[in-house]
């Protein structure tokens, strides 16, 4: 059998076990697909039924994959099988892991099952059940909505993988002082399916159905056999009668929300310290400087502004604040035009000179604020990030908040946040996306409008309150304390709020009370959903604040909130779930993502041994295939040393084309690689099942299989060579040996455009491998897979950050960076690799490997490489490292003079 052939049949192979995976789901039925969310006095409790039948004639593994939102608390999980329930059951994260450990050692397999993106993270679960029989998952969420900009947001994912006879999202909303505002928002209130929703609305209550019919969820915009995709958004805001609030009891609790509207705005001194350092470079800074010019437009007269820039050396725009008038504003928006970026970053002095400008210029009844937006570690002047710490709190001595938007994924997230939390700020993650400028507006928003500051609020006859004390209260947002009432006394409950307004003192004072309605029958079994409010919102408060402690007083905060999320069966990031499962089968563990999670966190490491299927396929000298991560694991977000961008960037100055070869004279690589995030889960919809899927002997006709067409810059050239390799081939991309990397790709067995398998080796023990279907990441021992439409994954190691979103996956080294992309063409998907940045040596081997080719024209059909002269004829390639794919003029040479050498230099056995 000659080596094209073996290609073949192993390519076959391939195709077999993967269409295995997207014909699986159609080895059951969902017949019912409901999510009940019900919100009272902002808490918001979500189930999610999904009622499942095997379709197939022997027992089949059948998955349940949700999507809930970050800031939610899962509180329950249970299967029903033939009558009987599986209830998960919510243990300290410790004790999980080790009962997990222990199926691991008895040879089970186990695993976790949760990854975090933007705003979504996932829970995914499966089960084994009998021929022809049914399963119903219930998963409960819970979480206490927060008010931003004037308004609530409930957000609903669903994506049943199918087309459901009976799918149905209702929500109910009670707000007993009354809603005054109500919109429903995201993908799946667009377009076609807008007349599934039905809206009704009383004075105190509104509902929202959706039901979208069969034909509904087939014909929408993206939707196809694979059903419905995408969010809802409830947005709502209430009434606020009086100005001191609302205090509603239930059961023996309260909760008290303040949000007085009828307020001057204080005037603020704002100073915005910006990261100007090399890593900001490209589109991070381009979105900062729009982000900063529109910031500019918004301030109002009598605010005072800063501007610094920092990298290694600290540059105020002006040595002090400035008062935000027409003349001043022009000329800090010219400065902001010409903001660039290089060098280092020193965030210590940086922020030490906005305290510093801040405490130059007092101003009675101001309120002032300092922004700090950074994309990497400190690297410059102060290094240590606990000396930072401890700087920054000595100079801002409480008097100001302090606000760390860290942008992208290089930053230690946890040191922002604790820098934010000491200086009675917070830390935002801002995520590089087209709307990264919009993130960074939106955020200076919600603090633009001071309205109150040193706000204290007291309260007598309770006990086990959350957080009573608030340096800002800004328009648009909302004070929540909780508390238990003492004896259950409502008659000795009072209330009064002290703080300190633009003109002056103010006082609410005798704040009663009252009873929260009756509630409302779908609320049954939620009684205590006050008592579960206020657990909620002390968890969350607790968590935040073990961060900035340290020794005893860190464990003690932290096992009051183990206590909590035990007692109240919350998985938060002390506890997991442990999903019990029918006899014989093994439990997983659902671990809560942490942002900004500290690679300690992580010493027992958790993984999940492969399946037999595996470990055959491995012996074959294959790598994984067709296994399913069927333990997903929680998303470490470790941080990566941050690579040195700042020596080279082409991959951003100039264009891209072809692979990663970049030449001036080509097309700027478009700054718009990450627009359209609506349309981000529905590229991958509806895979194709390859040809010779279902394990059916190798057809014996061999079909025509057309060559894939390859783009090279040439230097000084208009035109970039290309040429053509035969389909099937297994091809060396590139390597790197001083890393030990390597990216080897499969090109399409029969036809199409592109490669059907790319495997990147990291190093020795890591690797990730990408398939039209998904992208497994392989790392020691541990394994997990993404589907492409597993929008918004993040995936971080110390070596390395893996970014899956809009059928493109971002991998970053420290001196490699690549990008896969997942093309459709004529029905078939297909990938394709772009390098972005690589290391410097002009040749590296792979058919990536070459910078650049230098030729010489001879005359229209002849070219001189190397000195030899070679046929060639102008053609036309498409340029599939570019999303939108434009189609390049080229000169098409042989392979062999643009390679400069056999094709079998350039292939390998295996990938
Ligand atoms: C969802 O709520 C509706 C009414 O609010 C109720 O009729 C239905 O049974 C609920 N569904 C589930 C699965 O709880
Ligand atoms: C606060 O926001 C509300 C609307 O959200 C607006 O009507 C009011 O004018 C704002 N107050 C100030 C002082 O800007
Ligand atoms: C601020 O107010 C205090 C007392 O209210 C007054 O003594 C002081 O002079 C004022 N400072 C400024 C800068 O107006």
């Amino acid at each position: 059998m000659d080596l094209a052939a073996a290609v073949f049949i192993f390519s076959l192979l391939f195709t077999a076990s993967d269409s295995a995976l997207s014909l699986k789901s159609r080895n059951w039925d969902v017949y019912s697909f409901h999510i009940n969310s019900t919100v009272t006095s902002r808490y918001a409790i979500t189930v999610i039924t999904s009622r499942v039948a095997n379709t197939r004639d022997n027992s089949n593994e059948i998955d349940f994959h949700v999507k809930i939102p970050k800031t939610a608390f899962i509180s329950k999980f249970r299967m029903t099988i033939d009558g009987q329930t599986y209830d998960g059951v919510v243990k300290q994260k410790e004790e999980a892991q080790q009962q997990y450990s222990q199926a691991v050692s008895r040879g089970q397999s186990a695993g976790l099952v949760s990854s975090v993106g933007r705003t979504l993270e996932d829970f995914k679960t499966s089960v084994t059940i009998a021929a022809h029989s049914k399963v119903t998952f219930e998963l409960t969420y819970e979480e206490l909505l927060h008010r931003r900009l004037g308004k609530y947001e409930l957000l609903i994912n669903a994506q049943p993988g199918q087309i459901v006879k009976d799918f149905k999202i209702d929500v109910n909303i009670y707000e007993k002082p009354g809603i005054n505002f109500l919109e429903v928002k995201g993908c799946l209130g667009e377009k076609g399916l807008a007349n599934a929703i039905t809206t009704t609305r009383a004075d105190k209550q509104a509902w929202v159905s959706f039901y979208p019919t069969h034909g509904q969820q087939m014909d929408c915009d993206g939707c196809g056999e694979t059903g419905l995709k995408g969010d809802l958004k409830i947005l709502y805001d209430v009434d606020r009668p009086q100005s001191q609030g609302d205090v509603t009891e239930h059961g023996g609790y309260f909760v008290h929300f303040f949000a007085p509207a009828d307020l001057a705005r204080i005037p603020k001194n704002v100073v915005f310290i910006i990261d100007q350092s090399g890593s900001m470079h490209g589109k991070k800074i381009a979105q900062t400087r729009g982000a900063l010019l529109r910031i500019l437009d918004d301030l109002a007269e009598d605010d005072y502004f800063g501007l610094i820039l920092f990298n290694s050396d600290v540059s105020p725009w002006k040595r002090e604040l400035l008062q935000a008038t027409q003349t001043n504003l022009e000329m800090a928006k010219q400065f902001v035009k010409g903001i660039t970026d290089h060098g280092a970053t020193d965030i210590n002095a940086a922020v030490l000179k906005g305290v510093e400008m801040i405490q130059q210029h007092p101003r009675n009844g101001s309120a002032s604020i300092l922004i700090l937006l950074t994309d990497g570690d400190p690297t410059s002047g102060e290094t240590n990030q606990g000396k930072i710490q401890s700087n920054v709190r000595k100079a801002i001595g409480k008097k100001f908040p302090l606000y760390c938007l860290g942008f992208g994924f290089d930053v230690n997230f946890e040191f922002l946040q604790k820098m934010a939390q000491e200086n009675s700020g917070l830390a935002r993650r801002i995520y590089e996306d087209s709307d990264a400028a919009q993130q960074l507006k939106g955020f200076y928003e919600e603090v633009a409008t001071p309205l109150l500051t040193s706000v204290q609020m007291n309260y007598t006859g309770a006990t086990n309150l959350t957080q009573t004390t608030f340096s800002y209260y800004y328009n648009g947002s909302e004070i929540v304390v909780a508390g238990k009432i003492l004896d259950n006394n409502i008659d000795d409950f009072n209330t009064d709020v002290i703080a300190i307004s633009k003109h002056d003192m103010v006082k609410y004072s005798d704040i009663k009370a009252t009873k929260a309605d009756k509630l409302p029958a779908v609320m049954s079994g939620f009684e205590n959903f006050l008592q579960r409010l206020w657990a909620c919102l002390t968890v969350k408060q607790l968590l935040k604040k073990e961060l900035m402690l340290t020794g005893e007083e860190k464990e003690a905060v932290k096992k009051e909130a183990l206590d909590l999320s035990l007692k109240y069966s919350f998985v938060t990031p002390l506890t997991s779930m442990v999903v019990t499962k029918p006899e014989g089968e093994d439990s997983q563990v659902a671990n809560k993502p942490k942002e900004g999670e500290k690679p300690a966190v992580h010493s027992t490491r958790m993984f999940s041994p492969p399946s037999s299927a595996t470990v055959q396929l491995r012996r074959t000298g294959q790598a994984y295939q067709g296994h399913k991560a069927r333990s997903g694991r929680i998303l470490n977000r470790l941080r990566i040393s941050s690579p040195d961008y700042g020596a080279f960037h082409p991959p951003m100055m100039y264009g891209s084309i072809g692979h990663g070869i970049h030449h001036k004279l080509l097309p700027v690589f478009p700054e718009s690689d990450y627009e359209d995030l609506t349309s981000l889960m529905l590229q991958a919809t509806a895979i194709p099942v390859p040809k010779g899927a279902g394990l059916s002997p190798p057809p014996t006709v061999i079909s025509v299989r057309t060559p894939v067409r390859f783009l090279m810059a040439a230097e000084g050239q208009s035109l970039p060579l290309c040429f053509d390799i035969p389909a099937g081939h297994s091809v060396k991309l590139l390597q790197d040996s001083a890393s030990g990397f390597s990216m080897n790709g499969q090109l399409m067995s029969e036809g199409g455009n592109g490669f059907q398998k790319i495997i990147i080796r990291v190093n020795a023990d890591k690797h990730i491998e990408f398939d039209t279907n998904k992208i497994t990441i392989k790392d020691g021992q541990y394994m997990q897979s993404f589907m492409w439409t597993d929008s918004d994954t993040d995936h971080t190691t110390d070596s390395m950050i893996v970014i899956i979103r809009d059928s493109e996956a971002d991998i970053t080294m420290t001196n490699i960076r690549v990008v896969i992309l997942l093309h459709r063409q004529d029905g078939k998907h297909f990938l394709w690799p772009a390098v972005r940045k690589r290391p410097l040596e002009n040749e590296i081997p792979g058919i990536m490997g070459k910078l650049l080719v230098a030729y010489e024209e001879v005359n229209p059909t002849k070219l001189r490489i190397h000195g030899v002269e070679v046929n060639a004829s102008s053609d036309s390639a498409g340029d599939y490292s570019i999303k939108a794919v434009p189609r390049v003029k080229c000169q098409l040479v042989d392979l062999k003079s643009a390679l400069q050498g056999e094709l079998s230099n350039f292939t390998v056995p295996q990938l």
